[in-house]
């Protein structure tokens, strides 16, 4: 699969089937996701993958303080009050998963929490990660990071993987930090599920659509230069 097919194919996904991805698929995945590109080479990422007893302590642990509601991220990924256009864009995400794909309704509040808390055991993968990077190059090493997780989303899918990036794991740090032993001097920037997806499981109806180029891009150039150097 080339590089165009596998962006084209990369979509969240929210359904695994019980089957193990080998240690040596995943450090594959690894070292050609650490192909990314990264300020001065500075290679800022570390990565904590857990599978079997390890995954259900972590994952123990993070229901225990999610049913708590007992929260505190390392940075706000997520804005508390979304402007316009994001807030529309994220109500049609939030239609198209919990109203067209999983038949939950807006205001079905039990129900949609059930389904979010279903991230705390990685949607059933296999194999879940947990991405950190060094606070002391500051800001930009969230820039490297997000590279680094695009790559191996896509090398995954490459390999007929699937993922699914996960920023809600981070709001709990606290319990990620004491499972993992995650050093203060780490942030902790997001987490992944990573397995075989299950084709039949409601939430793969969901598609996203996305906005034209012209909606985002502006070309600077004169009418007759643009092909010039
Ligand atoms: C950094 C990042 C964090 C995300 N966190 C979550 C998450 O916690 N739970 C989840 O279900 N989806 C999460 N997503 C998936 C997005 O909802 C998804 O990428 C977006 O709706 C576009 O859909 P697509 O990935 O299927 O193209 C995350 C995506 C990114 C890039």
């Amino acid at each position: 699969m080339d590089v165009v097919e596998a962006l084209s194919r990369r979509r969240s996904c929210r359904g695994y089937v019980a089957r193990p991805v080998p240690p040596e698929t995943v450090e594959r995945l690894l070292a050609l996701a650490s192909r990314s590109a990264s300020n001065a080479n500075s290679q800022p990422w570390q990565v904590h993958v857990v599978t079997g007893a390890a995954k259900r302590r972590l994952t123990a642990d993070l229901l225990a303080a999610f049913d708590a509601d007992d929260r505190g991220r390392d940075y706000d990924y997520q804005p508390t009050d979304w402007p316009e256009p994001f807030r529309a864009r994220r109500r049609e995400f939030g239609d198209r998963l919990y109203g067209e794909a999983l038949g939950i309704g807006r205001h079905d509040a039990a129900r949609r929490l059930a389904h979010h808390r279903r991230n705390y055991d990685f949607f059933g993968a296999p194999v879940g990660m947990i991405l950190t990077v060094s606070r002391s190059p500051r800001q930009g090493a969230l820039v490297d990071a997000g590279l680094f997780l695009q790559a191996f989303m896509l090398a995954a899918g490459a390999l007929g993987l699937d993922t699914c990036a996960q920023a809600s794991l981070i709001d709990f740090s606290a319990v990620l930090r004491r499972n993992l032993r995650i050093p203060d001097e780490q942030l902790i920037v997001c987490g992944l599920s990573l397995g075989y997806g299950d084709g039949d499981h409601l939430s793969t109806r969901c598609r996203t659509a996305r906005l034209p180029v012209s909606s985002f891009t502006t070309f600077h150039h004169d009418e007759d230069e643009y092909c010039e150097a």
